[in-house]
């Protein structure tokens, strides 16, 4: 059976532009969260609150976060450690999202800590979170495939998903940070998952489109019950600490398979495609996303 709505995480702003190398105008970034919201997107993960040097790109936080806290819409914002939190919370933010990784290697590359020291600078940023009433997404990356150590192992997933949700994660996001799952990997995690106590309710989906697999995967995990699905608008992003990550599943290409399947989104398809077309020539290069392409060339 598969879900009457999906509820779209928008991760455009953030994961799209995070891997950007020229400076994208503060403005112009507002002007993208604003007509994602416009076109019917309702989660816009908006900036993270991370060290500048770390991600050059979203340097910006403090200055973009305020142009847009007045939409009508969820403006999550990842927040690797106390620091980020408290950057957040000054601006008022009520959705924060830490980032933990299933493998030792990523961990290391993307916040210098083991996973378990990760793990350890979460602890209180969720505690303190929860405390305000602030709403937690836990993402979790390399749940499938990771680009120095291969195939993950799903126990080794199942173990970080399990210390998020005993943390106090309201949600997890399972990432598929360079694109290699496939549907089958997908529905043994989620049925591991399910058995190890964590409710498909709490699970969200991220992947990456690398191998051409993520709507495949994303149609997979709906018919196991999972409502909330990540996607970048335009396809954009990819991970600056990971190698050959490639851009998330386009959210034209997810809306355009839900809307199929009789899915309730609340999208306006030819507003968020006129959005990633605007974006695509502030970038200078064509979207990758199929659905995009096709819209635009009518
Ligand atoms: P570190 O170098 O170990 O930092 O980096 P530290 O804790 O040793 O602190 C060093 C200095 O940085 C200190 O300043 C801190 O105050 C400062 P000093 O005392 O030396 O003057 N600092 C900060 N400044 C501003 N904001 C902060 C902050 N934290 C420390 N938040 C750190 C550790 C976690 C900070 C770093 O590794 C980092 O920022 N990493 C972020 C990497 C990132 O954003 N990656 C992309 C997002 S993850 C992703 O894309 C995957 C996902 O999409 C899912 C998927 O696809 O799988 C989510
Ligand atoms: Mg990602």
């Amino acid at each position: 059976d598969l879900p009457a709505r999906v509820r779209i995480h928008e991760v455009g702003p953030r994961d799209g532009l995070q891997n950007e190398k020229r400076a994208v105008p503060t403005e112009v970034k507002a002007d993208f969260i604003r007509r994602l919201a416009d076109a019917g997107l309702t989660t816009i993960e908006a900036t993270s609150f991370v060290h500048p040097k770390w991600v050059p790109q979203l340097a910006d936080a403090e200055k973009l976060f305020p142009l847009v806290a007045d939409l009508p819409v969820e403006l999550p914002v990842l927040v690797p450690n106390e620091r980020g939190l408290e950057r957040a919370l000054a601006l008022g933010a009520r959705r924060i999202a830490v980032f933990a990784s299933a493998t030792e290697s990523f961990a290391k590359a993307n916040l210098n800590r083991t996973v378990d020291e990760a793990l350890g600078m979460f602890d209180p940023v969720v505690a303190r979170a929860k405390d305000r009433k602030v709403h937690v997404r836990g993402y979790v990356s390399m749940c499938f495939g990771d680009p120095w150590e291969g195939a993950v192992p799903i126990h080794q997933v199942v173990r970080v998903c399990k210390a998020l949700m005993d943390m106090g994660c309201d949600e997890l996001s399972l990432g598929d940070t360079i694109g290699v799952a496939t549907p089958g990997h997908v529905l043994d995690l989620l049925s591991e998952l399910n058995e190890e106590g964590v409710p498909t309710s709490a699970l969200g989906v991220h992947f990456h489109d690398t191998y051409g697999q993520a709507l495949a995967n994303t149609l997979a995990a709906l018919q196991h019950g999972v409502t909330t699905v990540d996607a970048s608008a335009g396809g954009l992003g990819g991970c600056p600490y990971a190698k050959s990550a490639t851009g998330n599943l386009a959210t034209e290409d997810l809306v355009w398979m839900l809307h199929g399947l009789g899915i309730d989104t609340g999208v306006d398809l030819d507003r968020l495609t006129a959005t990633s077309v605007w974006m695509a020539a502030h970038l200078d290069r064509p979207s990758p996303s199929r659905t995009v392409r096709a819209l635009s060339h009518k």
